[in-house]
């Protein structure tokens, strides 16, 4: 019997979606990568797509004051998605690798103003949809199971406590336990980050909940994995 899931999925050639959003820090990147290669899919990080037409914009669009959508969107041209050797997608910017360039301190604080633009929220997920036609996905960002993808096949929205989120980032950073102080200022920022981009995180009312405050990585992505069996052998 076919059902209501595959149908929806002609469009994509048949290709099956995990889509998993939430908050800045909550580790969606990371554990949407290692599900990817449990499960045999591609990550694509629709993140990335924001910090590179943002990169590039602070390039080609002159002082950030006076962006305007239709320019930021020609900067947008610039930029593309190329499969790796791996199981994910490198992000280019006029013929350059560019994941560097990505997480620097001045894309990461002007990305919420080129990410609430429509031009690019549109651009954007037209690159992310295009990539599910031509391979098995797992995406991760902010709306990826409403706006992009609300007929994937497993939703995910992922959560966890603030000072969590800002301990294990700046963990990552400084690669040593960081004081209480720093995390303390590394909240601060995250809950900043949070308020802009509140209007754009949506989490879909079929998403499966996941507060990952006191799960390791490895207990959140073993979850998923079995969500996404499980979704899969229900068809
Ligand atoms: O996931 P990451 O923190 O790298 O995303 C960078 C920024 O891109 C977010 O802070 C948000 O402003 C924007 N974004 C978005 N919608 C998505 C993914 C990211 O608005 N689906």
């Amino acid at each position: 019997m076919t059902s209501l899931a595959s149908l929806d999925r002609t469009w994509r050639n048949g290709h099956r979606v995990v889509a998993i959003d939430g908050p800045a820090a909550s580790g969606k990147s990371s554990t949407a990568q290692w599900v990817a290669q449990d499960l045999g899919y591609r990550h694509v990080d629709s993140g990335a797509l924001y910090r590179a037409v943002t990169a590039a914009a602070l390039r080609w669009a002159g002082p950030p004051a006076n962006w305007d959508p239709s320019t930021v969107l020609d900067c947008a041209q610039r930029v593309t998605l190329a499969p790796n050797e791996g199981t994910s997608f490198d992000v280019w910017i006029d013929g350059h690798e560019a994941s560097e360039e990505l997480r620097s301190p001045e894309v990461t604080s002007h990305v919420a103003v080129v990410a609430q633009m429509q031009v690019v929220r549109s651009w954007v997920n037209s690159r992310v949809r295009e990539v599910a036609t031509r391979f098995d996905v797992v995406v991760d960002g902010r709306d990826m199971g409403t706006a992009v993808f609300p007929d994937a096949e497993l939703k995910i929205f992922l959560i966890a406590d603030p000072w969590e989120r800002a301990r294990r980032r700046l963990l990552q950073r400084v690669q040593r336990r960081p004081t209480d102080a720093e995390i303390a200022a590394e909240t601060e920022l995250l809950v900043r980050r949070d308020a802009a981009d509140a209007t754009q995180t949506v989490q879909a009312r079929d998403a499966i909940l996941i507060d990952t405050s006191a799960l390791t990585q490895e207990e959140q992505v073993g979850r998923i994995v079995a969500l996404a069996r499980a979704s899969a052998a229900g068809e």
